[in-house]
This record gives structure tokens, sequence and C-alpha cells, in this order.
């Protein structure tokens, strides 16, 4: 069991950001990841459909042995992730927007959050908030076109400068110190955004969280990987393999070497 893969998935090649963290503090661990590129994405459907693609993308990652699923997408988390802790005998990490650490840490009481429409409408992010928020205005901002540039590789300023002044500009105005990134493709975004919002606000997202909750759930259990070599991470998307791929190797130039496409 401790030599099986951690599996992974999300509606495109945003989970990566995440699987990125669990590979720095978890380097032993096989990993496979799924894209589910051919649906992506997920933030603008009904939470009905993300929810079938979600128990479909779990399904696909149990038939490889998983011993333990992330669900690299804040999307198909708040659609499904109580779903799939119900239906499935592995345990589930996850992913909810960072507003606790942003509101704890807030000193202007103003924080903003992008996200997908999906996550945003969510039941789970009411909760979120009236939990961590008190006191501190929460401005969520819907950010439809990111997760595409983002799938296209185009993650520098020359691209995304335009679309990110759209969502951002309106949370500065607001006065905003924290700037959370509650989509999982964002993080690849992280270089332009903090180049726009400037010193004065702290950009927050939840890899490094997940990372450490996966740490935790398989140390609980005796199933962390007690292998001394680095693990071998296996990448497969439902989508177009040559689009996959050079995305992929765009995203993760000079970050993580040690990865192998999958045939299928
Ligand atoms: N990366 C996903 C998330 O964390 C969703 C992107 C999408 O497909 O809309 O929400």
């Amino acid at each position: 069991m401790s030599q099986a893969p951690i599996g992974a998935f999300d509606s495109g090649v945003g989970g990566l950001s995440v699987v990125l963290a669990i590979r720095q503090l978890l380097p032993g661990e096989d990993l496979v990841y799924l894209a589910d590129s051919a649906h992506c994405p997920y933030g603008d459907k009904p939470l009905e459909e993300i929810r079938e693609l979600a128990f479909k993308a779990a399904e696909f990652l149990l038939e490889r042995g998983s011993k333990l699923i992330v669900v690299a997408c804040n999307t198909a988390s708040a659609a499904a992730l109580a779903d799939l802790r119900s239906r499935y005998p592995v345990p589930f990490v996850g992913m909810v927007p960072a507003v606790k650490p942003a509101t704890l840490s807030t000193a202007s009481r103003r924080v903003g959050v992008l996200a997908t429409r999906a996550t945003i409408q969510a039941e789970l992010f009411a909760d979120l908030l009236s939990q961590f928020a008190e006191g501190v205005e929460v401005y969520p901002q819907a950010c439809p076109g990111l997760v595409e540039l983002v799938e296209a590789g185009r993650t520098d300023l020359a691209h995304s400068e335009q679309l990110l002044r759209r969502y951002v500009e309106p949370l500065l105005e607001k006065g905003i110190d924290r700037l959370v990134l509650g989509c999982t493709h964002y993080p690849f975004l992280r270089a332009s955004i903090e180049s726009i919002v400037g010193p004065a606000v702290s950009v927050i997202d939840s890899g490094a969280a997940i990372a450490r909750q996966v740490q935790r759930v398989l140390e609980s259990r005796g199933a962390l990987s007690n292998r001394g070599a680095v693990g071998v991470l296996r990448l497969h998307t439902s989508g177009d393999r040559e689009l996959f791929k050079r995305t992929v190797r765009a995203l993760l130039d000079g970050r993580e070497t040690f990865y192998e496409l999958a045939d299928s």
C-alpha cells in the first residue's frame, strides 16, 4: 500500500500547481495525475455535471491503484468532495480557497478571492465565509478566461495583463491587502498577478497546505512511501495529448523534470 501512487486530478493542468507542492514535501511518492482536459473548464458548468466528471476522474485514478486521491481543483471539491468520500473506499483530500489564512492575517480587513464562478456559487464557499470571515470584507471575483490562458501555456504578463487587470483592479480599489488564488490554475499566473498588485498585497494559494494535509493523512494510516529515491510523476490527459504536452512543458519548465507522459 505504501508504494502505491497518490492520485490527483483537475479539469486540466491547474492541479499541477498542487502536485508541485506535494513533490516538494514528499519527493519519494509516486503520483498519477489526470488532467480532464476534454471537459475543461469545469468552472462554468452546473454542479451536477461537475460531480459526474469528478466520479469518472476518481474511478480512473482508482483503476491505477491510488492509495489517496487529491481533488486538485477547488471547483470539483466544492461540487463533489462529500459525495466522493462517501462513494469510494480511499481517503480524499480536497481544496477550498485559502480564505482562513487570508482573513487571519489581513491588516486592512479586506480580502480578495479569485475563483471560478462555480466555486463562488457553491455552498462550501458560503460556509467558509461564515466560519472565517467575521469582521473582514471578502470580495469574491469570478475570472472567466484565466483557466483558458493557463491551458494554452500563456501565463506571461504580455498575454495575461489585460484580463488580470480587469479582475484585480476593482479589488485593489476596495483596499485589499490579501489576494486568495481560489483556483489551482491561478498559481501559474502568480508572477503576473504579483507584478500587477505590487508588494503591498500578499498573494496566497493552498498548494503547500494541501501537501501537508496529504502527508498527515498518509502518516496517520501508515501509508507514506518508504522509498529513498525520487518517485515517478505520471501524467494523463483526457484531451489532446500534443497540446497537453506543450503546455506541461511550458508550465513545468525548470521546476519539475521528473515526469512522464502516459499513452492514454
Ligand atoms: N482548476 C480548477 C479549480 O481549482 C478549475 C478550473 C476550471 O476548470 O474552471 O477551480
